[in-house]
């Protein structure tokens, strides 16, 4: 799947709560990205009792191909069982999360904190490897865990021939503080060409839009950037597009019926309402209509909100 793409490709990050299947298909609308990753989904929770607690974020529809599944946990053998399941569920590739900050993760032992402990993210690759067969293995990771530790920690990874590597230009004690150092993931470029690999390498921290993404990919080589938080800026950045406000609401409006469709009621919300200020924002009255949409408990509610809204401001 990662040789064939377009380069430089561009991929909607994985953000969990963010990127579910509903979001995705709304991207789509707005401007496909060249590949979807799905939120990260934990294998020991979905090979447990609590798989039906997670296996939503692994839902999809066809129009959110190429999608790639992103998983992460601890246990090899979970790996290995959950990576046959993704082949059976028509997955185009299987993505290790080797990156995830949060302090409960790392306690843990699972996500960044392997780079302390290859021998079992190295257990890791290879039992999704073989639970994959066909399908390509990536992992996306950052560039340390308390100092930068680029060369170690990549070129270790690369070493895993692995079909495609996402550097996140940030240490997990950085969190998202500073800016992203994009000098770093040029060298983990510099580093697949030196070992003379085809695993394509994809930056990400930062990038606004497609037009962000061409300039980054020019200036440090890689093959693919990731966008995640830039889609709040601008929900249409994957297409370059400046929506005007009745597109931002019609869109709005589009995203909560299909919301509410798909998750009925066995989601909260609130978890859709997050959302609001991606739209709404950019014009006069925009923070008040913002307040009002906060309070809806329903796709109908928002839509009954934005046009009595249209209705005051055309008086
Ligand atoms: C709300 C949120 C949820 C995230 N969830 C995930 C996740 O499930 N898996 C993952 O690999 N990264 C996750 N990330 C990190 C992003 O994928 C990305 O690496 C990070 O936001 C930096 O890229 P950006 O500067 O373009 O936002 C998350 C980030 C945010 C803001």
């Amino acid at each position: 799947m990662w040789q064939i793409l377009p380069k430089p490709f561009t991929i909607l990050a994985p953000m969990e709560e963010v990127t579910d299947t509903v979001f995705r298909q709304i991207v789509t609308r707005a401007g496909k990205p060249d590949v979807f990753f799905t939120e990260f989904c934990n294998v020991d929770g979905l090979q447990s009792k609590g798989r039906e607690k997670v296996i939503h974020r692994l839902q999809y529809t066809k129009g959110e191909h190429p999608i790639v599944a992103q998983i992460w946990g601890n246990t090899p053998e979970h790996y290995y069982t959950t990576a046959k399941e993704l082949v059976e569920m028509g997955f185009d590739g299987i993505d290790i999360n080797m990156g995830c900050p949060e302090k409960d993760v790392i306690k843990s032992g699972s996500c960044i904190a392997l780079i302390n402990n290859r021998t079992l993210a190295a257990e890791i690759i290879d039992a999704t490897r073989r639970g994959a067969r066909k399908l390509p293995v990536s992992v996306k990771t950052r560039i340390g865990l308390n100092t930068i530790a680029t060369e170690d920690w990549c070129g270790w990874l690369l070493s895993q021939n692995l079909g495609a590597l996402t550097v996140h230009g940030r240490t997990a004690k950085e969190q998202s503080m500073v800016p992203a150092h994009w000098d770093e993931i040029g060298k983990v470029v510099k580093l697949r060409d030196q070992m003379k690999l085809k695993t394509m390498i994809i930056g990400n921290g930062d990038v606004r839009d497609k037009h962000d993404a061409e300039e980054k990919a020019l200036i440090y080589g890689v093959d693919g950037v990731m966008i995640g938080r830039g889609i709040f800026e601008n929900l249409w950045c994957f297409s370059n597009h400046q929506p005007t406000k009745d597109e931002r609401l019609h869109m709005l409006i589009e995203h909560a019926r299909l919301w509410e469709k798909t998750w009925g009621s066995t989601k909260h919300f609130a978890i859709m309402r997050k959302f609001v200020k991606a739209y709404v924002k950019g014009w006069d009255g925009a923070s008040e209509l913002r307040a009002k949409l906060m309070t809806a408990n329903s796709a109908s509610e928002m839509e009954k909100i934005i046009s009595t809204s249209h209705v005051e401001t055309s008086k």
